[in-house]
């Protein structure tokens, strides 16, 4: 049976408070709609309708041509958003998920589950529910004598009695499509919120049409997003799940309520973070490598045994046995070969560094390449921009550059040459060559003291 999915995502967000889409907003460093498509593909479904209203290029601009798009121009509700994506599916024969762009911790096993369980019962629809404690604010299950589903009440339309429902309505659905597609011609406005509600169409098919629910027992994984106060929850579980799988993978996290690892960062083990460090975007980092205190890394791979104290890594690769900081930035595509020393108040930019190369101290090394055991002084400079364009500097193998050394690229320094301390060099340099420019030293009575 073929599978398609809806996301509802049109919505302000008004509760959240910010300008930002609400599905789009970041959760634990990824957009909250991406854990839900990230999920959905998981469990076999590609082809999948997002709904978008309000700053839709947000969503064309992050999700490309990932996703079906259906616009909601206005927001009147979530059984409106759905027809939406409905009148361009009204042929396609099958069953659909149906889930808000705004419950990500909804996880693949339970998308996977809830699905066998609609076809095993032979449903035409299925809610996913839960009972919570405090059932505030969710739509409310309402069951007849008999035990069956009748209707989702809303918290606003519902009556005294029924506000007791602890059994709510996830938002997370399966259902046969061309009975989706009947009943969303046939759900009106009339409540107090004036809204089109998507869970009116139960109250629909209930009578014809075999309805159940597939009663999950976690109901933290059910929680939407409505305001940055569940926000912040949600990411507390996030959290929680990242670090605990990571620590039962022998990766000790040193104060974990410090560190921040993001869900697309893999570890190998043996690691040990130490306190105060952020590691997002895909970042790897290798076996028994050492990060922290106060390091930060994104979108970075880190090699095995290297130790980095103290520094900021950006869209970088650092090879294994390197010694980073503390105090050091290495960004832009920067390439970092095996043992390497890189220290206090270093700047790596867009540079490709062999191995073993010494730069301890103070040195600005941009758009550069720098051959193994090459040692760098303090205060040297890679002379990169003129003002209009950026230039390279080529260092050779076992080149020695002196401290406070300026080198005004585009220039190539041979193999083994020594440059001494306080030389601004303009010009290439042959291998094995010594270069000095050095001011003449004036020594006069001091007139100034
Ligand atoms: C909805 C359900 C409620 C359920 C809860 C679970 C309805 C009427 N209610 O309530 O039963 O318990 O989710 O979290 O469906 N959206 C649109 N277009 C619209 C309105 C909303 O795309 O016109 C999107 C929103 O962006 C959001 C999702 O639909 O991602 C759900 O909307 P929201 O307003 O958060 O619904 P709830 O009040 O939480
Ligand atoms: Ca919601």
């Amino acid at each position: 049976m073929n599978k398609y999915a809806i996301i509802l995502s049109a919505g302000k967000g008004t509760r959240m408070k910010t300008e930002l889409p609400k599905c789009a907003y970041p959760l634990y460093g990824k957009p909250m709609i991406n854990y839900i498509l990230e999920n959905l593909r998981a469990s076999g479904i590609n082809d999948i309708w997002t709904i978008v209203g309000h700053k839709k290029e947000v969503f064309e601009e992050m999700l490309k041509d990932t996703v079906n798009y259906a616009v909601q121009n206005e927001q009147l509700g979530t059984g409106h958003a759905v027809k939406m994506a409905a009148l361009a599916m009204k042929d396609l024969k099958g069953i659909t998920i149906i889930l808000a762009g705004d419950t990500p911790l909804i996880d693949s096993k339970t998308i996977s589950d809830a699905i066998d369980y609609h076809n095993k019962q032979k449903h035409t629809m299925t809610i996913v529910s839960t009972d919570m404690d405090n059932p505030f604010s969710y739509g409310r299950i309402v069951r007849n004598k008999a035990g069956n589903v009748i209707a989702i009440r809303e918290e606003k339309d519902c009556s005294e009695q029924e506000k007791l429902i602890k059994e709510i309505n996830s938002g997370l659905y399966v259902i046969d499509n061309q009975k989706l597609f009947w009943a969303l011609e046939r759900i009106t406005n009339n409540n107090v919120k004036n809204e089109y509600y998507l869970t009116d169409i139960v109250g629909l098919l209930q009578e014809k049409e075999k309805i159940g629910t597939y009663k999950i027992a976690d109901a933290d994984i059910l929680i939407g997003i409505n305001d940055l106060v569940t926000l912040s929850e949600v990411e507390q579980i996030i959290k929680n799940r990242i670090d605990l799988d990571l620590m039962q993978k022998g990766i000790n996290l040193i104060n974990r309520a410090s560190i921040f690892i993001g869900p697309d960062v893999k570890i190998e083990e043996g690691v040990t973070i130490y306190p105060n460090t952020i590691l997002s975007g895909p970042t790897i980092i290798g076996k028994e490598a050492i990060i922290g205190p106060n390091s930060e890394i994104h979108n970075s791979m880190i090699g095995s045994q290297t130790k980095i104290t103290h520094s900021v890594i950006y869209n970088s690769k650092v090879g294994n046995g390197n010694y980073i900081g503390p105090y050091a930035h290495i960004r832009d595509n920067s390439v970092l070969a095996s043992n390497n020393r890189i220290g206090n108040f270093v700047e790596v930019k867009s540079a490709a560094i062999k191995d073993n190369v010494m730069a301890c101290h103070l040195a600005y090394l941009g758009d550069a390449e720098i051959g193994s055991r090459a040692n760098i002084g303090c205060g040297a400079v890679t002379v990169n921009f003129d003002g209009k364009n950026k230039h390279k500097t080529v260092i050779g193998k076992d080149a020695f550059i002196g401290c406070n050394v300026n080198l005004i690229a585009p220039l190539t320094i041979g193999d083994n040459a020594f440059i001494a301390c306080g030389t601004t060099l303009g010009e290439n340099l042959d291998n094995n060559t010594f270069a000095i420019s050095r001011p003449e030293l004036k020594k006069k009575p001091n007139k100034f003291k």
